[in-house]
């Protein structure tokens, strides 16, 4: 298949903050051994008090944007995956396009969870392919250090805080996006989600004090349906793209559990060394876990020019994509 848009730049963003398993076993019952065997997590990063999202995001594309060759003017569109936005509105890309001064952009959020990258870039890849758009912006990123209950061992060691970015641009022909593939289940939400803020459960005193506020998940559940849900998109993209999987000499699955990983590569048949894995270090950063691993992966050489990456996610929702990328 012939590529209309290419990711010509990648950049990430992770908070100083380091908080290991160890701290967690101060503050629930837990152990080191239990989150490591159970999740493959040993370490995320956490925000630093009044730093906004969208500050996380800054430094991810200014670098995304650099390596594009670009400057922030350059941008058409930045397009935002997030559950935890600066504000209730406006869209977090709205301060995003300000702080980095991209005047002639137009921004705009996608709810998409976990997914908010991937679809983030299955749109900007139709834009891009329209001819309408020349330099789209892609973020993922999210603070769920903020929605999420400390006091909730089920929950509080599993995720990290960051963003990730890339610009999507005209594909010169050899290189680029080769298929997207996006998905959804809305008869599964509530097993996966945050109740409080909005019409269901407006702000009040009541919502405050029973948890609306905090991320709630049904662990066993979502994880089964993650690793079919991301071996069939993986499976959807593949076919668009003309390939198989024997072809893809990097897998970048969403950094939410080792075992779901394992899992899915399992299924695709594609063998642990060809998987990027990243989670011992951030957790599950939500949107921000590919495009922080695509960026990583390219910064270490271990994602090289001509090779082809298959990136594939899952999340509240349910959502979930995948994408083909010839770099
Ligand atoms: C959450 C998750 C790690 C739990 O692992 P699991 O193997 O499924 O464990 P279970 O749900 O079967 O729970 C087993 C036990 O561990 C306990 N447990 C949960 N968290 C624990 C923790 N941090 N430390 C120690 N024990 C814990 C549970 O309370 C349960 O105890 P019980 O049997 O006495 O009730 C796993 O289900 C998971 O990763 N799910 C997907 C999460 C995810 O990816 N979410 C985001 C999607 S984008």
């Amino acid at each position: 298949m012939t590529p209309g848009s290419m990711i010509l730049g990648t950049g990430h963003y992770v908070p100083e903050k380091v908080l290991t398993n160890a701290y967690f076993e101060k503050i629930v019952d837990t152990t080191d051994q239990w989150i490591v065997e159970r999740t493959g997590i040993h370490e995320r990063r956490i925000k630093a008090p009044g730093q906004n999202t969208s500050d996380l995001c800054v430094p991810a594309a200014r670098e995304a944007i650099e390596d594009a060759g670009l400057t922030p003017t350059d941008l058409d569109l930045i397009i935002v995956g997030t559950v935890t936005g600066d504000m209730k509105f406006p869209a977090t890309s709205i301060f995003i396009q300000s702080k980095l001064g991209a005047h002639q952009a137009a921004a705009m959020d996608i709810s998409a969870a976990c997914s908010g990258f991937v679809y983030g870039l299955a749109l900007a890849d139709s834009l891009v392919r329209s001819g309408g758009y020349k330099h789209v912006l892609v973020i993922g990123t999210e603070t769920l250090s903020l929605m999420t209950n400390w006091k909730d061992r089920n929950t509080c060691v599993l995720f990290g805080d960051g963003a990730g970015a890339a610009v999507v641009s005209p594909s010169d022909g050899e290189r680029g996006i080769l298929s997207t593939y996006i998905g959804s289940d809305g008869r599964l939400a509530e097993l996966l989600c945050c109740p409080g803020g909005g019409t269901a459960a407006p702000p009040s005193r009541e919502t405050l004090e029973n948890g609306s506020f905090y991320l709630k998940m049904a662990g066993r559940e979502v994880f089964l349906h993650a690793v079919k849900a991301m071996s069939d998109s993986a499976l959807n993209a593949l076919q668009q793209a003309g390939t198989t999987s024997s072809d893809i000499d990097l897998l970048i699955p969403h950094q939410a559990n080792i075992r779901i990983m394992d899992a899915t590569a399992k299924r695709l048949g594609i063998p642990r060394e060809k998987v990027y894995i990243n989670i011992d270090r951030y957790g599950n950063t939500s949107s921000a876990s590919i495009p922080i691993a695509l960026n990583e992966a390219r910064r270490q050489g271990v994602l090289q020019p001509g090779m082809t990456c298959l990136m594939v996610v899952f999340g509240g929702g349910f959502t979930w994509a995948a994408a083909v990328v010839k770099f």
